[in-house]
């Protein structure tokens, strides 16, 4: 999709209506927005995705919006570029389907190649461009995540990962098994083993300041397919099991994003990138893996194999000595529970931070809500025949699933001495009809990570 703002208004015009209806009249499209006093900056999303969405599904291939009008309707609170961000964020996103299998449609597959914007200034247009890639990075890693867990192995991800830092100052290197077997990641190796699909660990680095500078690493769960491991999973709960490595493709492309906007920052991603198979020669429950950083973990339940990659990812992380560190992982089902589908979980070992971090989540779209990492938990990552269990054993495994998969992380990531954010996003790992995009990966936290990167929130 393409902003222009010199039009010669020949596009199919798009107009923006109070009330509830929407309709096309032949040549312009009005789309009712509902009532003024209730359009949110929350709300305003949505509501510019399916005007999007209504132009796409009257076959429009070009249309033209009014930011005046666009203006008019917004709550005054929202900035001229903020709205103008958000907008084309909006457009951007609702724009993209996943059709890679599907035969396309004789006239093609319906989409909006042009947006005309009519009365903006130079800040405008240039928010408007900013906001389109944004949506291009959430569009690129829904991508991914879409892609069958066949089509997407973890080789494939690493390839993907070099191919889209091309032509941008991001550099992408990649750790095969010998190199990790040199390091002793021996959790990523033992999720690994059971695959006939070798294991890869991406790291992309973007310095885009001083190197002395400390970078904010993030780091991304990148399970490529989830069966689960020997404690194999119903065939319900491994639908979708593609999109485990959700977090791993959001990382990478929100360290791409800061280095394509040339922020000037350091920006580190981290994702081991893993298959978790059931096969012979699979890790079990009872083994016990030797992780990078020396803690020894407790295999309890292959299924919770996520924690188990990423405690060696956190471990690897401390070579940057980072500013901050955030993960980010569709972790635990309890987190659905917990939830439901509209935020995503996050702990953090500065409590700080959880009011910084919650208004970045708000402005960015991708919204969090925390979720405490007390003392009083520690029993749940109490070790019998090792130092660390991946499953609680406090109690039920069952109480508390999201925060034991966060007071696991917070073992590995007490050495980085440095503030820690988990994101558990298995909520907002698949859109909501009530987002108005297309079926399938969300692309969370993309615009959130690129927000806190952008904030300076430490
Ligand atoms: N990838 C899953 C979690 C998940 C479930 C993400 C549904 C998105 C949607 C994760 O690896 C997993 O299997 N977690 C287990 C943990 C349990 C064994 C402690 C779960 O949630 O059941
Ligand atoms: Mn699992
Ligand atoms: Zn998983």
């Amino acid at each position: 999709m393409q902003f222009v703002f010199e039009g010669t208004h020949e596009y199919r015009p798009l107009r923006f209506i109070e009330g509830p209806l929407s309709r096309f009249d032949g040549i312009t499209m009005l789309v009712g927005y509902g009532d003024k006093k209730n359009l949110t900056r929350r709300k305003l999303i949505p509501t510019l995705r399916k005007a999007l969405q209504f132009a796409r599904n009257n076959e429009a291939k070009a249309i033209s919006i009014d930011f005046k009008e666009l203006r008019a309707m917004s709550p005054k609170a929202v900035s001229d570029t903020d709205l103008a961000q958000l907008c084309a964020e909006a457009f951007v996103m609702a724009n993209y389907e996943y059709t890679a299998h599907k035969t396309a449609p004789k006239n093609g597959f319906k989409s909006i190649d042009i947006v005309e914007v009519r009365n903006t200034t130079p800040a405008i247009k240039s928010a408007f461009e900013k906001g389109r890639m944004v949506g291009e990075a959430v569009n690129a890693c829904r991508e991914w995540a879409n892609t069958p867990g066949g089509d997407m192995t973890p080789e494939l991800l690493a390839e993907a990962a070099v191919k889209a830092a091309e032509g941008t100052p991001a550099r992408v290197k990649v750790l095969g098994v010998s190199e990790m077997a040199t390091l002793g990641m021996g959790s990523i190796l033992g999720v690994a083993k059971g695959s006939s699909e070798a294991p890869a660990f991406i790291v992309v680095e973007y310095w885009g300041t001083d190197r002395s500078k400390k970078p904010t690493v993030l780091v991304g769960k990148g399970v490529t397919f989830d069966t689960g491991g020997l404690n194999i999973k119903t065939g319900d709960g491994m639908y979708e099991m593609h999109m485990d490595m959700s977090g791993g493709a959001a990382v990478i492309q929100a360290a791409i994003l800061a280095a394509r906007l040339r922020l000037k920052k350091n920006v580190v991603a981290l994702v081991p990138a893993v298959e978790n198979a059931s096969a012979s020669n699979a890790l079990r429950p009872g083994d016990i893996l030797k992780s990078m950083s020396g803690k020894t973990i407790e295999i309890l339940n292959t299924d919770a194999e996520g924690r188990v990659i990423l405690a060696d990812a956190l471990t690897y992380a401390k070579k940057y000595n980072p500013a901050s560190v955030i993960d980010v992982a569709t972790l635990t089902g309890a987190s659905l529970i917990a939830l439901g589908t509209v935020a995503s979980a996050f702990m953090t070992n500065k409590e700080s931070l959880i009011a910084p971090l919650m208004e970045v989540a708000e402005e960015s779209g991708d919204y969090m809500w925390p979720l405490p990492l007390w003392e009083e938990y520690n029993p749940m990552v109490k070790g019998t025949f090792g130092d660390v269990p991946n499953l609680s054993v406090m109690g039920s495994s069952r109480h508390g699933g999201v925060i034991a998969g966060g007071k696991f992380l917070e073992v590995f990531a007490k050495e980085l001495e440095c503030p820690w954010v988990h994101i558990d996003m298995a909520p907002r790992m698949t859109t909501t009809p009530e987002d108005c995009l297309a079926k399938g990966a969300a692309g969370n936290p993309v615009r959130f990570l690129l927000k806190y990167i952008e904030s300076g929130v430490k």
